[in-house]
């Protein structure tokens, strides 16, 4: 079973946090193991735009995005080039990952 490293940095100033991720294990599964503030109103399924991140960097670890996936980012608060949703980016296993979590304090959808 391969492990990465999933760092993550928070949009609120939270100093950063780096936990190990199993292959298989979404960035959404590992923040939420580790008591990291991410929503998921949709509890996982690529069905809403709650679990918005930023990939700094890993980004070749990842699945392509796909298309219900790009149109849920678009719905996002400030989405961006590298935007994902975390419970989408299944890690491989290959390569270390950065992820910048946002303000979660807004109302989501
Ligand atoms: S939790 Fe809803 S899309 Fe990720």
């Amino acid at each position: 079973m391969k492990v990465v490293n999933i760092t993550f940095k928070f949009a609120d100033g939270s100093p950063d946090e780096t936990h190990p991720a199993v292959e298989g294990e979404s960035v959404l599964d590992v923040a939420l193991n580790n008591d990291i503030r991410l929503q998921h109103n949709c509890g996982g399924v690529c069905g809403c735009s709650t679990c918005h991140v930023y990939i700094e960097a890993g980004m070749d670890d990842l699945p392509e995005i796909s298309d219900k996936e790009e149109d849920y980012i678009d719905r996002a608060v400030d989405p961006r080039i590298n935007s994902r949703l975390g419970c989408q980016c299944v890690v491989q296993g290959n390569e270390d990952v950065v992820v910048t979590i946002p303000e979660q304090d807004f109302l989501g959808h």
